[in-house]
């Protein structure tokens, strides 16, 4: 049975690792997929893919953000579901960050998250799922990951707290999952010695995937997670407990 039939999913981040396996799984369940990266060529591939619609989005741009979100609402009547896979990092260690880097990092992590649900929210029915992406780092700090990373994704888990209280009224639910090391093309932007040990990190001695990402994604889209509001899901194989 496909569980989010009828219903619209706007993803941003849509073409990374993490967005390709949820794109292709809230689609697989049903849903009418809008496909939101900086990316334009991997959008319109992706789009046509899973018949789905192609946004191209800078999700630090409020202008671009609000309009992207009005179109895609107006064509579909409403956004049941919002997913936010964008987000950047910054691998360096923090006496190594320049003050551009660190404004970047912020920017597309926890602004852009803020603004993709504050123009969300107004087409967002009662049964609406927000689903943010926080990470292991942004409850234990950043090693390799680098500290504006780990700082951004703490803003997120927070921020989401707060988006889940401020929507509740409205019947619209928000939750956050904090992976741990997924492997995704994300992973290129660190030494090879670092990722050679990420594995060891996690107590299940491996990466986790995207797919595995996808799945906890459709369990916080749809009415599985009802009673959830607010919460962080750790899907990190137990590289933090
Ligand atoms: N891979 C991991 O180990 C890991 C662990 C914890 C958290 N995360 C988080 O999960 C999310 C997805 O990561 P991933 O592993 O799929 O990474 P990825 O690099 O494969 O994908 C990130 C996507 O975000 C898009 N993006 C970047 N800046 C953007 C902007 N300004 N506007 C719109 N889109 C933009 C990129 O084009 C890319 O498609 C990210 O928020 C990341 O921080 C990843």
């Amino acid at each position: 049975m496909e569980r989010l039939s009828n219903r619209s999913v706007l993803v941003t981040g849509a073409t990374g690792g993490m967005g390709i396996a949820s794109v292709r799984a809230l689609a697989a369940e049903g849903a009418h997929v809008g496909v939101a990266d900086i990316n334009e060529p991997a959008v319109r591939a992706l789009a046509d893919e899973i018949g789905g619609t192609a946004l191209v989005l800078d999700v630090t741009s409020p202008e671009a953000v609000e309009r992207v979100v009005a179109d895609f609402a107006a064509a579909r009547g409403s956004v049941d579901v919002l997913v936010n896979f964008a987000g950047i990092v910054d691998p360096r260690r923090l006496d190594e960050i320049d003050p551009e880097s660190w404004s970047r990092v912020f920017d597309v992590n926890v602004r852009g998250t803020w603004l993709t649900c504050k123009a969300v929210l107004p087409f967002m029915p009662a049964g609406g799922s927000i689903v943010n992406i926080g990470s292991r780092a942004g409850l234990v700090g950043g090693t390799t990951s680098g500290a504006s990373y780990a700082a951004s994704k703490a803003a997120v888990i927070c921020f989401t707290k707060s988006i889940a209280k401020f929507a509740a009224p409205k019947g619209i639910r928000a939750n956050v999952i904090n992976p741990g090391c997924i492997d995704t093309p994300m992973l290129e932007h660190f030494p090879a010695e670092v990722v050679a040990a990420m594995p060891g990190q996690a107590a299940l001695g491996r990466l986790g995937s995207a797919d595995e990402i996808a799945d906890s994604v459709i369990f916080l889209a749809t009415d599985a997670s009802s009673f959830m509001t607010g919460a962080a899901l750790n899907v990190n194989g137990g590289s933090h407990m």
